[in-house]
């Protein structure tokens, strides 16, 4: 079965992808907001593996968190699986609101 959380040590040739990404991430590195971005292009050629590439690169200057979102069914559980990945454990309350639970985030 293929492993979806395998990332390739060297992603061939996107490395104008992988600066367009960082560029637009780099406002994060100055605790700014980062520029959104949309991938797109035909399936397996390596979207997500380059935003993972960029996120690992940045993880030790900014918060990051990679979601899959079809695991993440609701905008709730999207929003707890950023608290777990900036505060390093799931939220001690169950049942708050997707504010407080932002709020608690921020
Ligand atoms: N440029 C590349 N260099 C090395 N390996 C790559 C490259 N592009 C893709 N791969 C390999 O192909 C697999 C699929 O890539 P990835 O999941 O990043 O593609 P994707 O564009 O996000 O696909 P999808 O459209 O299905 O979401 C990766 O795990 C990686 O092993
Ligand atoms: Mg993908």
């Amino acid at each position: 079965m293929f492993d979806p959380g395998y990332l390739p040590e060297t992603l061939l040739h996107r490395e104008r992808q992988l600066t367009a990404l960082a560029a637009n991430l780099r406002p994060a590195l100055r605790s700014s907001t980062p520029m959104h971005t949309l991938s797109f292009g035909p399936p397996a050629t390596g979207k997500t593996s380059a935003m993972r590439t960029i996120l690992n690169e940045i993880s030790d200057y900014a918060y990051t968190a990679y979601i899959r979102c079809p695991l993440a069914r609701s905008a709730y559980k999207v929003m707890a699986r950023i608290f777990e990945c900036v505060c390093r454990h799931q939220p001690s309350q169950t049942g708050i609101s997707i504010a407080r639970l932002y709020d608690s985030i921020c």
